[in-house]
């Protein structure tokens, strides 16, 4: 394989981006590497809904990749680690793992899907929590704390047995055990069904016509379902070392520890709005009172950006600095936001490098997006931001996003659809790789 930065520029390396540039061991030349799996995700994975989730197999490429570049991988991490895949296929492969995520909701589902959990256990805690729920009732004081937020999405009788039912599941589980962490995360992801949010929209949209499911009902459904995914599982009960801390990733300059393989997916700019698609978990989880104050810090969060210096500008190199200037011209707030997740991007891959061991590797995948004609190529700009950093023989490879195939197209409510005559997505995405050397 070529390594690029030997051939371009410090400030504004141009990968190209062909599309089938192949890693050695693979046999298939139609295809990249990266496209697809070799066997069915694990059950595991299925127990929570995550926008952004990537494909299981990728970390498991990701760690064949590595050891085919020689690299010795004792210790995994993901920075961005969203609902924990890369947590959960480290774990299958017998490595330790570090990861974090800003999003509470996110690192309860990862810490869930990498624990161990006794079948007979589960099961007597299900039966105190339905018996709890049915004996107790909610005080007009439960009531009148109930948010307008929450109000907003949810029917009354709803709202009372979500009130029961999460006082059933503190009641009857002992606190911070994993196995309360395990009803919380079924608790959670029964609140978009039990609601009036649109089914399947990645966007808070309210559907006046939807019969949402009754509490109870939806929390038995996914109470079988996590049983029987915990139950068919094969991720062994090992004693590797599973760390995931709920943070800012760029909060301090310094890593918590040292890896030998990140593998990981930032945000992209301009796609999800993360504290709005999880604002019904974070309210009746109380990660904040206000779900909007989870959107500080996030990367590539759109409101109260302030303009970036014209110094900051210039850092970003030639083709971001470019993005940023044409973005300006069509929507000021908008171009703001985009450099800030670039400068944010930077201080981000600085220290992804900052945390590998000597001639460890880092993993990322990431999609390119586009504003009002202007097009932002995250997947360069990433690049040019590992250069930066040090990272040494940076490939690239497009990847493509197999159930966008399927669906390639997005409506105006944010689902994604057969129908041509809707906005397309973008069926591909990249996976940029590099060394620290
Ligand atoms: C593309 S998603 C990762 C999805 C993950 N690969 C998975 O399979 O679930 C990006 C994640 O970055 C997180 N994030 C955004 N800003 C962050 C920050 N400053 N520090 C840590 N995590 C952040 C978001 O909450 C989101 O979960």
């Amino acid at each position: 394989m070529t390594g690029t930065n030997a051939r371009h520029g410090r400030n504004d390396l141009d990968l190209h981006w062909t599309p089938t540039r192949r890693v050695a061991g693979c046999s298939d030349d139609s295809a990249s590497y990266w496209d697809f799996g070799d066997r069915k995700e694990d059950p595991i994975h299925r127990i929570h809904s995550y926008p952004a989730k990537f494909p299981a197999f990728i970390t498991t490429k990701a760690l064949e990749y590595a050891e085919q570049q020689g690299l010795g991988v004792n210790v995994v991490a993901d920075v961005f680690c969203g609902c924990g895949t890369t947590a959960v296929e480290a774990k299958r492969n017998g490595k330790n793992f570090w990861g974090c995520d800003i999003n509470p909701v996110a690192t309860l589902i990862a810490k869930v899907k990498t624990r161990h959990y006794r079948d007979a256990v589960l099961a007597r805690y299900f039966d105190a929590i339905r018996d709890e729920f049915r004996r107790i009732e909610s005080s007009p004081e439960d009531h009148a704390r109930v948010s307008d937020r929450i109000r907003y999405w949810f029917e009354e009788p709803n709202i009372d047995d979500l009130i029961r039912l999460d006082r059933a599941i503190r009641r009857r589980t002992p606190a911070n055990s994993p196995y309360r962490a395990f009803f919380l995360c079924g608790f959670s992801n029964i609140l978009k069904p039990t609601s009036r949010w649109l089914t399947k929209s990645i966007k808070a949209q309210l559907d006046p016509h939807k019969s949402p499911r009754g509490v109870m009902d939806a929390f038995e459904d996914q109470f079988a379902l996590m049983r029987n995914a915990c139950g068919r599982s094969r991720i062994p009960t090992s004693d590797r070392r599973i760390r995931i801390r709920t943070q800012n990733f760029l909060a301090s300059r310094e890593p918590a520890c040292r890896v030998d393989l990140i593998v990981t997916s930032p945000p992209y700019v301009t796609s999800y709005d993360y504290a709005d698609i999880h604002q019904l978990s974070t309210l009746w989880l109380r990660c904040a009172s206000d779900y909007r104050a989870l959107r500080k810090n996030m990367l590539g969060n759109q409101y109260g950006v302030k303009p970036p210096a014209p110094a900051a500008v210039k850092s970003l190199g030639a083709t971001a600095a470019e993005t940023y200037r044409r973005l300006r011209r069509e929507d000021r707030r908008k171009a703001h936001s985009v450099a800030r997740y670039f400068l944010d991007m930077d201080k981000a891959v600085a220290k992804c490098w900052r945390m590998l061991n000597a001639s460890g590797m880092a993993v990322f995948v990431i999609g390119n997006t586009q504003y009002k004609g202007v097009r932002i190529d995250n997947a360069k700009y990433l690049a040019n931001c590992m250069e930066r950093a040090g990272f040494r023989d940076i490939e690239s490879f497009p990847r493509k996003v197999s159930w966008k195939i399927m669906t390639p197209y997005r409506n105006a409510r944010g689902r994604f659809t057969r129908d041509s005559t809707q906005r397309r997505v973008y069926g591909e995405e990249f996976v940029v790789a590099g060394r620290r050397r």
